[in-house]
């Protein structure tokens, strides 16, 4: 009895022990997935760094007296060209990725993305405070009065619940939402180059706007590109089966 027991259960032990170890390497590859590769970490925190140097530059001119005659002006404009630096190199991970198959290019996309909020942030500071300061009702007016001003502060109130909803913690929780709620990205990089042109457009100089355009076509183009052939894929795909 005993060694019926024994020998039955022995092979459920055996294989309940391979189970565990099989769950636990499983378990170890997940997380291994989840981590990354090891040169991550580095490669993360050399973007971060890098991605200081806007902010790093500025302080820089400003010591060395070299921020020009209108220094709020160019603190403005070198904090709003960033903003949109950073929104098309976000914007240029998920195309990047699906065409190198560097499928660890996606780990970079919410911090630069958050840079992208952080020199907005400081782009609108820089206008509130040493333009307006701080004079919320004389922001409104200009917000409704100027359409640049107006079509620049839509952006950036865009972007604040893609900003909040960025961590991992939140892409748990709004589950398929998160991914609704961040195509919001596909206005606010219209937005933005809208503010750009007619801002530039007053001073007659589309040179910059034109080129951003057009970089801001090919990202967002990419996108409804490969949501077509998706749909076309996904219909073809139903036909045949
Ligand atoms: C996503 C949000 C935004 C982006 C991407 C953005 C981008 C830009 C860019 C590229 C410029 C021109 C820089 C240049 O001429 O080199 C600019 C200028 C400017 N932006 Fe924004 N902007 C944003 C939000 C805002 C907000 C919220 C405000 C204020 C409410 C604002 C106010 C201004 C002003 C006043 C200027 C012109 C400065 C001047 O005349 O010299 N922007 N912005």
């Amino acid at each position: 009895m005993e060694t019926t027991t024994t020998s039955s259960a022995a092979p459920r032990a055996a294989s309940s022990g391979a189970g565990a170890a099989r769950a636990a390497k499983s378990r170890g590859t997940a997380k291994a997935v989840v981590a990354g590769p090891r040169w991550l970490p580095w490669a993360k925190g050399a973007v971060f760094v890098a991605a200081l140097y806007p902010l790093a530059r500025l302080i820089f001119f400003g010591v060395t007296g070299q921020i020009g005659a209108n220094p709020i002006e160019f603190i403005t404009r070198s904090t709003g060209l960033w903003t949109l630096v950073f929104l098309c190199i976000t914007l240029a991970v998920t195309p990047l990725r699906k065409l190198t198959g560097w499928n660890a290019l996606i780990r970079f996309r919410r911090m630069l993305g958050l840079y992208a909020f952080f020199y907005a942030t400081l782009h609108f500071t820089t206008y509130i405070w040493f333009d307006k300061w701080f004079d919320v009702v004389a922001m409104f007016k200009d917000v409704g009065k100027r359409p640049f001003i107006t079509i620049g502060f839509t952006a950036f109130v865009l972007l604040i619940p893609l900003a909040a909803t960025s961590t991992r913690a939140m892409v748990r929780r709004l589950g398929r939402r998160w991914q609704t709620l961040h195509r919001l990205v596909y206005a606010i990089g219209a937005l933005a180059i809208l503010h750009f042109w007619w801002m530039r457009a007053g001073k007659h100089d589309l040179a910059q706007p034109k080129l951003y355009a057009a970089i801001m076509i090919v990202l967002l183009g990419w996108r409804v590109g490969a949501w077509l052939l998706a749909r076309y894929e996904a219909r073809a795909g139903a036909h045949t089966t």
